[in-house]
Formats: C-alpha cells, sequence, structure tokens
C-alpha cells in the first residue's frame, strides 16, 4: 500500500491524504433488566393462573379440609364440664331465713336455710332455672322472693310458683351433709316438687 502511494508520487500523479483512525466504538453496556412492580405482577399472575397452580391449590385446600374434619372427628371433646358434686362449706354458712347466691353465678344454684316450706328448719338448694322458659330469676331479699326477668314469674323463698307464667315450683338438687362436716351439692340429682320429690332425703338437710 505504502509502495502503491510512492510510486503514484513519483508518476506524478494526485494521492488522496490519509484519513485519521476511526477510533474503536465503545461497547455498549448490557442493559441492567428492571424488575418493574408492572412486570412483577405479571410474573406472579402468570404463574398462579396456570392450570397446574389452580390444580394444585384445589387440592391443597380440599386436603386441608378433610385433615381438620378428621382432626376434630378424632380429638376428644374439649369444652369441659364442671363437675356436678361440689362442696359449698359448712351449715353455720347458712344462716337462718336466707338465701344464699354464692354459687349462683358460678354453679347456677342457691342455698336456702328456711323453715317455710313445712315447718321445720331445712337446708336446700334450689337450682336457677326458670320453669317456664328457663331464664334465670333473681332473689329478691327485700320481698323475700325469686323473680324472673323474662316473663314476670316469682317463687317463694321455698321455691313454690305463685305469680307469672311459670307452671311449676324451682326444682331443687341434691344436698348432703359428709362425714366431713361440709355440705356438698349434687346436680345431677332433681327433685320436682309437684312429682312429691320433695320428700326425698336427698333433696334436703334437716337443721336441728
Ligand atoms: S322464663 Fe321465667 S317467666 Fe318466662
Amino acid at each position: 500500500m505504502v509502495a502503491a502511494v510512492k510510486e503514484a508520487q513519483q508518476a506524478g500523479k494526485p494521492v488522496a491524504p490519509k484519513l485519521p483512525a476511526q477510533p474503536a466504538k465503545p461497547k455498549l453496556p448490557v442493559k441492567e433488566q428492571k424488575v418493574t412492580r408492572r412486570s412483577f405482577w405479571q410474573m406472579l399472575s402468570s404463574v398462579t393462573i396456570s392450570p397446574f397452580a389452580v390444580a394444585w391449590t384445589v387440592m391443597a385446600t380440599i386436603g386441608g379440609v378433610w385433615s381438620l374434619a378428621a382432626a376434630r372427628f378424632l380429638m376428644p371433646n374439649m369444652v369441659r364440664e364442671l363437675p356436678s358434686k361440689f362442696k359449698v362449706g359448712a351449715i353455720s354458712d347458712y344462716p337462718p331465713n336466707a338465701v344464699s347466691e354464692k354459687y349462683t353465678a358460678s354453679r347456677g344454684v342457691w342455698i336456702v336455710n328456711t323453715d317455710q316450706y313445712n315447718g321445720q328448719p331445712l337446708l336446700y338448694s334450689l337450682l336457677a332455672i326458670c320453669t317456664h322458659l328457663g331464664c334465670t330469676p333473681s332473689w329478691l331479699s327485700g320481698e323475700q322472693k325469686f323473680k324472673c326477668p323474662c316473663h314476670g314469674s316469682g317463687f317463694y323463698i321455698t321455691g313454690i310458683n305463685f305469680e307469672g307464667p311459670a307452671p311449676r315450683p324451682l326444682e331443687r338438687v341434691g344436698l348432703t351433709l359428709g362425714a366431713d362436716g361440709l355440705l356438698e351439692v349434687d346436680k345431677s340429682l332433681k327433685f320436682q316438687e309437684e312429682l312429691g320429690q320433695w320428700s326425698d332425703p336427698k333433696s334436703y338437710v334437716e337443721l336441728g
């Protein structure tokens, strides 16, 4: 190439000027692939709505429901009932002509000391359930009666109904005096006055 130029110069031919070398083109940097919010959700939705994902989700849901049902069937009932028998203290804890509400909220019974039922001083336990539709009456000491807030039934201290729609007296539950000198209520035993069951010695404790 240089020799050819020299020959052309010697022959008096015009020679084209030498062009400067072109600078090397800089390599373009590889574009970073930005994961935009939109592309992320597009990617996620393409995964989640694929048939495989749908089938897997359905199968997992059904499996989970079956597992829960099986566990519920196999596990013992965790709702614990309170024992029907429980101690309520000594006779001296219950003064005459009074209704004790000590166990009404927690165990649903009153302990009554009175001689108004048959002239004998007795201790007995009344179930705090109205015999009309099952509401919980209140003891009104000023009026010496149990009063049901639902429909107005009233019961004497004896438990006998005298006003309102209640069709029969309150029920007694078992009450006995143990060898340890403590009274014990047994809610598994029920005694209804209209059936003559209040004469059962398990339904009261006779006092002095
Ligand atoms: S439930 Fe007690 S009066 Fe109706």
